[in-house]
């Protein structure tokens, strides 16, 4: 690791994204610690020295290559944890414009900005004096206001860490209608984000229309399949099928498949979309059609997103009646929009599916409190990548993470 650049990683956190910054930042801080302590010991064995003196050396170089202002004041003789976050402002005015200010220097420095477009929860502008609730549109301008104002300040690259890419949904025409997906992207390429790292995005095809940006898409696989094996009574047996819940989302779940070494199965779904999902009972699909078999079986059912719950509830109402046994879910990016938790209260009540398994890629208070929902937390994988990127090195182990997930199973 390169000691003189460690505090030129910087993380900028919109108010939707404080709470996932925060935590990001406590994994960077975990993992430059632990380097730190590798190469304090590596380092005190080949020069022959004691740990504090060989800590010191490192602390040394640090100063000498750093500006004065990044200066770490405390004892040279140890680790000094890195800051990471950015001193910032946001304004919220009364006919609702946002404003982003950067009370420090970025100049030139690799800056991430976190934000979670899909916070539905107040959140704080004017120092603290005003609780905003913010639609995605409202979050997406904060974005987009942030972003300028950090390429304002100077930043050498900026990377947006979106955990949910907005607009994700509206990457394909069917008739006279934008490529909105696509065109999100575009402008944030336009305002000077060189990469976009997100989770599990509904389409890759949207990043066909950018010209230099680069968008790392992460997979909660690992995550979910620990959460998965630990469900208290769940036996992976000849009786446990994956079903891909349509035909999009068949590539994930023939993943789970063959990590799990389970048959596949698809549901085929017909939707109507001259109509709107209003919630999750006036959604827009119109038949449904089962490829396998899920009679007497354990189902395991993997999306990437629940907006609604409309599409999730269906397919769990089709599965039952065709007479599966428990029906677990696996959500990738849990929206929950609406009326979306009251509806699942009711389908679990009523036996439809056994567990949520979601990520806390979307910042929720309500769900976390459901005796069906179990959250699996991706911030470490964030941090990791962050911390591999800013580094410079290969992301292919955190993007392919089969070997992990064979090695998790062997284990068990
Ligand atoms: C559809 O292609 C997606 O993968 C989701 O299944 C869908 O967007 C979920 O939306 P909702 O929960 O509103 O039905």
């Amino acid at each position: 690791m390169n000691y003189s650049s460690l505090t030129n990683l910087a993380v900028v956190a919109c108010p939707g994204g404080e709470v996932f910054a925060d935590e990001v930042i406590l994994h960077l801080q975990e993992g430059y610690r632990r380097n730190f302590e590798v190469m304090t010991a590596e380092l005190a064995a080949r020069y022959n020295l004691d740990a504090p003196r060989a800590a010191a050396g490192i602390n040394f170089i640090n100063d000498v290559l750093s500006p004065p202002v990044q200066y770490v004041s405390g004892e040279t003789g140890g680790f000094q944890t890195p800051r990471f976050k950015t001193a910032t402002r946001f304004s919220f005015f009364s006919n609702g414009e946002v404003k982003a200010e950067i009370l420090e220097s970025i100049r030139g420095k690799d800056v991430y900005i976190v934000q979670d477009v899909e916070n539905h929860y107040p959140v704080l502008f004017n120092e603290g004096k005003t609780r905003q609730v913010l639609s995605v549109n409202d979050h997406l301008m904060t974005t987009f206001v942030t972003v300028d104002a950090v390429r304002q300040a100077g930043a050498d690259q900026v990377t947006l860490v979106m955990p949910i890419y907005p607009y994700s949904r509206q990457h394909k025409k069917k008739g006279r209608e934008g490529l909105t997906a696509s065109r999100v992207g575009k402008i944030l390429e336009s305002l000077g984000v060189n990469r976009i790292i997100t989770l599990d995005i509904h389409s890759r095809e949207i990043t066909n229309a950018f010209n230099c940006l680069r968008l790392e898409n992460l997979h909660a696989s690992y995550q979910i399949i620990r959460s998965l094996a630990g469900l208290p009574g769940l036996v992976l047996n000849d009786d446990f099928v994956v079903v891909s819940p349509d035909t999009g989302a068949v590539d994930r779940n023939k993943f789970y498949a063959t990590a799990l070494k389970k048959p596949l199965a698809l549901l085929y779904k017909e939707r109507d979309y001259s109509r709107i999902s209003k919630d999750a009972l006036e959604n827009n699909i119109s038949e449904i059609k089962l490829l396998g078999n899920v009679q007497g079986k354990t189902v395991f059912m993997a999306d990437d997103m629940v907006g609604t719950g409309g599409t999730l509830l269906k397919a769990m109402q089709f599965l039952k009646d065709q007479g599966a046994g428990k029906v677990i879910a696996a959500i990738s990016l849990p929206l929950f929009s609406g009326d979306a938790v009251s509806y699942f209260d009711a389908a679990y009540k009523a036996g439809l599916f056994f567990r949520i398994i979601g990520t806390n890629a979307i910042y929720h208070e309500a769900v976390l409190q459901r005796e069906w929902y179990i959250t699996v937390n991706i911030t470490k994988l964030f941090a990791q990548t962050i911390c591999r990127l800013h580094q410079g090195l290969s992301l292919s182990s955190l993007l392919d993470n089969r070997d992990v997930i064979v090695k998790l199973f062997a284990e068990t």
